[in-house]
């Protein structure tokens, strides 16, 4: 089968399509023939060798992807046999992905292998993100760094759905329009005078900050008294210090969120059962582009360099 490696950690050149011989399904597992697969910026990370978390090499790239089920391994229910599934598995930019039973995700008729790749993982991190450690509320002020991006057009979407009052910033102001079409009622572009236009939209400052940016975040200027802070990534680098007795002044409240520890079936179930119900009804758009997986290194560079806008999804039938 085909399957984008790496050799090597670095640059988008050391992504190499290979032939290898297809994974088994051990007890527990089932192997998926994937159609589609989610590129995220984690996948940058991840080729770079700045992800969390050692990894032998050579390695296959991609964290989620759409298919069907080929092969079940002991003790996996037969009925998975020839059914549709998105899932969050690693080595998911392969004809052939091995995938934990529980994390198998049945893909309703209506939703097509490309949907199906494109909402699990930035689906469940804005789900949890915004919800179960945001606890956003009616009638709050969010605002939301790099709001154009695959994440942050969702967390868009989902606090308006919220009844929050919705911020977004980008980089550049040629990303405005997909961060409008997401539904923000505010725009900003981030620069040096970013905090003091902030103060014009939100005097008190926001009740809600959420960024994957992890560098180049202000939060505890932007925060008005009893505000919380949800940190999910480092996009623009690793970020400073934090002391613990800067958030007194204000009552801030900060935390910080990794899908991995929110994917046992017990706590998956609930978001994702929401995220893919707001897909299917509507609720949801996902701003999608296609390329083929031989164009992987090509959108490895566009992602890693700020460029895209919305979701990435990459074919591989
Ligand atoms: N914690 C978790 O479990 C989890 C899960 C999924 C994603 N994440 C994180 O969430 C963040 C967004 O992920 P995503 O998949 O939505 O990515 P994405 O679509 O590529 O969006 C990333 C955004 O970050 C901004 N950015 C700032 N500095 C950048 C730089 N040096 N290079 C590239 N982008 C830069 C860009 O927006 P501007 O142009 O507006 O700056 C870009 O649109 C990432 O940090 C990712 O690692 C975390």
């Amino acid at each position: 089968m085909r399957a984008l490696r790496f050799h090597a950690f670095g640059g988008p050149d050391v992504l190499q399509l290979d032939q290898v011989e297809p994974p088994e399904p051990a007890a527990g597992e089932a192997l998926v023939e994937v159609h589609a697969g989610g590129l995220n910026f984690a996948d940058t990370e991840r080729r770079a060798g700045t992800y969390l978390g050692a990894l032998p090499l050579p390695e296959t790239s991609g964290f989620e992807g759409a298919g069907v089920v080929c092969a079940v391994g002991a003790g996996v229910e037969a009925a998975w046999m020839g059914r549709r599934v998105a899932f969050i598995a690693p080595r998911a930019h392969a004809e052939r992905c091995v995938v934990p039973a529980q994390r198998l995700i049945a893909l309703p008729d209506a939703v097509d292998f490309v949907t199906g790749a494109a909402f699990p993982l930035q689906g469940l991190t804005a789900w949890h993100v915004l919800h179960t450690l945001g606890r956003v509320r009616a009638g709050d002020t969010v605002l939301v760094h790099a709001a154009a991006g695959g994440v942050g057009q969702l967390l868009v979407q989902l606090a308006r759905e919220a009844g929050a009052h919705v911020i977004g910033t980008v980089s550049r102001d040629a990303k405005h329009d997909a961060v409008f079409a997401a539904g923000a009622q505010r725009v900003l572009t981030r620069g040096p005078g970013f905090q003091k236009e902030l103060h014009e939209v939100a005097p008190g400052g926001v009740d809600l900050l959420l960024e994957g940016l992890g560098a180049d975040v202000d939060a505890l200027a932007s925060l008005a008294p009893l505000g919380r802070w949800v940190t999910y990534g480092t996009a623009a680098g690793p970020p400073p210090p934090l002391a613990l007795d800067a958030l007194y002044e204000r009552s801030i409240t900060v935390s910080a969120f990794w899908l991995r520890s929110a994917l046992p079936a017990e706590v998956a179930a609930q978001a994702q059962t929401a995220v893919l119900a707001r897909v299917l009804d509507g609720r949801l758009r996902l701003a999608i582009s296609t390329a083929p997986l031989e164009e992987a290194a090509r959108l490895h560079r566009r992602l890693e360099s700020g460029l895209t806008s919305g979701k990435w999804v990459l074919t591989l039938r």
